[in-house]
């Protein structure tokens, strides 16, 4: 069992759900981008995926200690994106997966940073390793 540093019952049930939701989130996406760097022919893409796949990694272990509740990965939201991919091309892919990211750090973080100080640097995303993908596949 995972140690928490917050205790359940300091945390109001409408905001654990919100923090289980990105939870799922980011092992969602650590699926999508480590599978996706599996399956691309260019090298250079396929390194910066995984370094992007570890940061979200990263994120889901820090929502873990949070929630003490361990998540497996959404198989249908995955086969989309890797779908998706497939027929639009990475950047395209990408694109998608990272504004849906985008959206649920706006919609639940603000709420958020009231009850878990520092949460929003915790699940910061963008930037980094994400804006050196070059072209596709
Ligand atoms: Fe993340």
């Amino acid at each position: 069992m995972t140690e928490k540093i917050f205790p359940e019952k300091n945390l109001p049930e409408k905001i654990m759900q919100q923090v289980i939701r990105d939870q799922q989130n980011e092992i969602d996406a650590y699926t999508i981008y480590s599978r996706t760097a599996r399956i691309i022919r260019n090298q250079h893409n396929a390194d910066i995926l995984r370094k992007i796949a570890q940061e979200e990694l990263n994120h889901y272990q820090q929502l873990k200690r949070i929630t003490g509740k361990a998540l497996k990965p959404g198989i249908r939201k995955v086969f989309f994106f890797m779908l998706i991919t497939r027929i639009f091309g990475l950047t395209f892919g990408l694109k998608l997966l990272e504004k849906g990211e985008e959206k649920a750090v706006q919609i639940d973080y603000k709420g958020l940073e009231k009850y878990i100080p520092g949460l929003s640097a915790i699940i910061e995303h963008g930037g980094g390793a994400r804006s050196s993908i070059a072209g596709d596949d």
